[in-house]
């Protein structure tokens, strides 16, 4: 398949394209043209905008002649139409237009609703920590809450803040900078910061006389840090924790130190309750909390070790409590998300990422590989107002991984059937 060897972004859109496009020949059937239009033109846009962010030109041309695009433009759209037009009009609704959610723009910049049912963050401040390159969840985050409006501040790792500022400035990540409307994703500030201390006085003597650490511009702790942000922005709506560091992911539970296990909670897990416990004061109601957790704290994914599968235990069952906890104190809801593997500068590091992502293809009910882009978004719905019931949840945004209790590519299941596969039976 031509799609195949280009990149993530285009293999999403080709492979969800057609099912876009299909989806809205239905959607005419039953809900009407307006319905199925919005469902294809989003599709489209899905698609010109995976091109636009493919590497080369010739990978470009390849994929803007291929029969992806002239169905989903023209015969989607015609066909979808004429199903339409085929229905009385009494039974031609806007419910699925609702479902096709439209960024609300701006960010870093004004723009207007395009109607419909939007995620609208506009007016809210995010801080987010655990950005330091255009790789990982917390930059997807960051991006999706500023394409919906949404102010953002960074709290990034001190040993990697002085490479990501540089790369910042050298627009290194232009590319991944550049918002729907045009405007580049801004940060309004990004602070020195260590999940790992919550004050001054726990910050260890080679730390504090380690050279990155000396260099840091400002407090660092996550007690200063969040003092650093009362005093010059007041108070925020939103706060991320996509951050993870566990010194001996790569040795299996029954190797690991007591100091590593313990260093991976820290990292890890208290953060989150540190970050809360700070940053909770200055937080609006009804603003959210939201984290990032994998599948290993649930099932035994091995070579995810050190004590991390813990970790993320911990974090799942402390969402819960904290939901209640801070809901009753401050009004404000606690998430997590769930993510399927991704490339990210910390998965590269455990050394396997390759090998789920893989698997994941394989396995999972739907057979494309996550971008990080679907966490971004999935995290701004619940910022936003449309989640303003939801806390204490955890949820999966993995192309349905965790819903498999075999491995399907296994010689040992080979005799199963998958279900498109399986014989007409009689
Ligand atoms: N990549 C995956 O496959 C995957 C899957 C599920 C969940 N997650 C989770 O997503 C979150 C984000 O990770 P990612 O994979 O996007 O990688 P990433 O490398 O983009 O993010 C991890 C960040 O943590 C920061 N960090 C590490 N120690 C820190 C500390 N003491 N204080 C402050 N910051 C610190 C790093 O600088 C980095 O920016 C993590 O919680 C991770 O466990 C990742």
């Amino acid at each position: 398949m031509a799609c195949a060897s280009l990149s993530n972004a285009a293999a999403t859109a080709a492979v969800s394209g057609p099912a876009v496009s299909s989806a809205a020949r239905v959607s005419a059937r039953e809900g009407g043209a307006k319905a199925a239009r919005a469902l294809a033109m989003s599709c489209r846009a899905l698609g010109e905008s995976a091109l636009k962010r493919l590497p080369n030109s010739a990978a470009r041309s390849r994929l803007a002649t291929s029969d992806f695009f002239t169905p989903l433009s023209s015969a989607a759209l015609r066909s979808a139409a004429s199903a339409a037009s085929a229905l009385p009009s009494s039974k031609r609704t806007s419910h699925h237009a609702a479902a096709a959610v439209t960024p609300v723009a701006s960010a870093n910049g004004s723009g207007s609703s395009g109607g419909g049912l939007a995620i609208d963050l506009r007016g809210k401040r995010a801080f987010v920590a655990g950005v330091a390159d255009d790789q990982g969840f917390g930059w997807a985050i960051s991006k999706a809450l500023a394409e919906a409006g949404a102010e953002i501040i960074l709290g990034t790792w001190v040993p990697a803040l002085s490479i990501f500022e540089t790369s910042m400035k050298r627009g290194k990540f232009d590319e991944s900078r550049r918002l729907e409307n045009g405007n580049m994703l801004e940060f309004a500030k990004v602070y020195p910061m260590d999940a790992v201390y919550d004050k001054p006085e726990d910050v260890p003597e080679e730390v504090r006389t380690n050279k990155r650490y000396a260099a840091a511009d400002g407090g660092f702790t996550v007690q200063q840090v969040a003092d650093r942000v009362k005093e010059d922005f007041g108070s925020i709506d939103i706060l991320v924790h996509s951050l993870a560091n566990g010194p001996e992911v790569q040795k299996s539970l029954l190797e690991t130190s007591r100091s590593g296990y313990l260093a991976a909670v820290s990292a890890s897990t208290y953060s989150f309750i540190s970050m809360l416990q700070r940053f909770g004061p200055i937080m609006n109601r009804g603003g959210s909390a939201l984290t990032l957790t994998y599948i290993a704290s649930e099932r035994a994914i091995p070579g995810y070790g050190g004590g991390m599968s813990s970790a993320k235990a911990a974090l799942e069952s402390d969402t819960k409590v904290l939901s209640f906890e801070a809901g009753r104190k401050w009004g404000i809801r606690v998430n997590t998300i769930s993510a399927g593997p991704l490339r990210s500068r910390a998965a590269r590091a455990i050394g396997f990422i390759d090998d789920m992502i893989n698997y994941s293809t394989a396995n999972a009910p739907l057979q494309r590989e996550l971008d990080a882009v679907e966490v971004g978004s999935t995290a701004a719905f619940l910022a936003s107002p449309l989640a303003a019931a939801i806390t204490g949840t955890l949820i999966y945004v993995d192309n349905g991984l965790h819903a498999m209790g075999v491995a399907v590519d296994s010689p040992c299941v080979a005799r199963v059937e998958e279900p498109d596969k399986a014989p007409a039976t009689v």
